[in-house]
């Protein structure tokens, strides 16, 4: 499958392996935290769920989208919503992406990173019962996480900490040497990283489909913010009518945010 590159240059095609390849995200974090990018899929009227469940919006050619940007940083974070409904497992499991990875200067298994204030985690999901996953966990609760056969780095917080997302980001940094961060959602998880203003980039897909549904979610909740966050088209690329949009978003380091 090719995509279709629209904007800047149009014409170019790639595979999502060429398009999703040597971003270098790395070298632009800031001193104190990694570089924040985000992925979601959302439906032509905004919406990032059929019935509770992203799947039924993307295609394969997304899913081969949202894999590859797994090859392109240190961690991968998914709030504990997305993990339980997505019932995520083992990053990486394919041995081609993990030598992409390796390849461009990175382990080859990204680190998943949890993040639960009230250590209400869904601890049986593929996740966690596997041994080649290495799993940052953040909480404010004072309780033990089971034993599980993955391995497990417990950091420990302040509630208060925890209302956003640029502490656990800083501590990310500071205690694992994470320089880029790729959130995948949900929109809960996306509302606290925008709270703080520590969303660098945004990968949305748009499909060609209208969710005709009354409460699907959306991109963001419950944000807290004190007004719009501005965005810059990076590129954009299509492939059966489905657009694969990067915006540059503002964050509380730059200087006009
Ligand atoms: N279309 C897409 O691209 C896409 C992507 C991802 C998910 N989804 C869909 O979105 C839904 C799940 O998303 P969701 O929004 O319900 O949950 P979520 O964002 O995945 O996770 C929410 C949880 O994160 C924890 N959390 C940790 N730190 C937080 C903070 N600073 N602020 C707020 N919460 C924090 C909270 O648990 P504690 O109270 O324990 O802290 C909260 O319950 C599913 O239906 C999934 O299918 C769609």
């Amino acid at each position: 499958v090719l995509l279709r590159r629209l904007h800047p240059e149009p014409g170019e095609t790639r595979t999502p392996t060429d398009a999703i390849a040597g971003l270098g995200l790395a070298d632009l974090a800031p001193p104190d935290r990694p570089y924040v990018i985000d992925n979601m899929v959302a439906t032509i009227d905004g919406k990032t769920t059929i019935a509770g469940r992203s799947g039924p919006i993307g295609s394969d050619v997304d899913r081969e989208v949202f894999l590859e940007l797994r090859t392109q940083v240190d961690a991968v974070l998914a709030g504990t919503g997305t993990l339980r409904v997505e019932r995520y497992g083992r990053l990486l499991r394919s041995e081609e992406r993990r030598a992409k990875r390796e390849r461009e200067g990175l382990a080859p298994d990204p680190l998943a990173v949890v993040v639960s204030r009230s250590l209400d985690v869904p601890f049986d999901i593929p996740l966690f019962q596997d041994p080649a996953q290495e799993i940052a966990l953040f909480t404010a609760s004072a309780a033990d996480p089971p034993e599980v056969p993955a391995t497990l780095h417990v950091s420990r917080l302040e509630e208060h900490e925890m209302v956003g997302l640029a502490a656990v980001l800083r501590r990310l940094r500071a205690e694992h040497g994470v320089r880029s961060v790729l959130c995948e959602g949900g929109p809960i998880v996306n509302g606290a990283l925008l709270r703080d203003r520590v969303l660098d980039e945004l990968f949305l897909t748009v499909a060609p489909i209208l969710s005709a549904e009354i409460g699907g979610r959306e991109i963001v909740e419950a944000a807290g913010l004190s007004g719009p966050v501005r965005g810059e088209l990076v590129w954009l690329w299509e492939s059966h009518g489905e657009l694969f949009a990067r915006y540059r978003m503002e964050t509380s380091g730059d200087p006009d945010a």
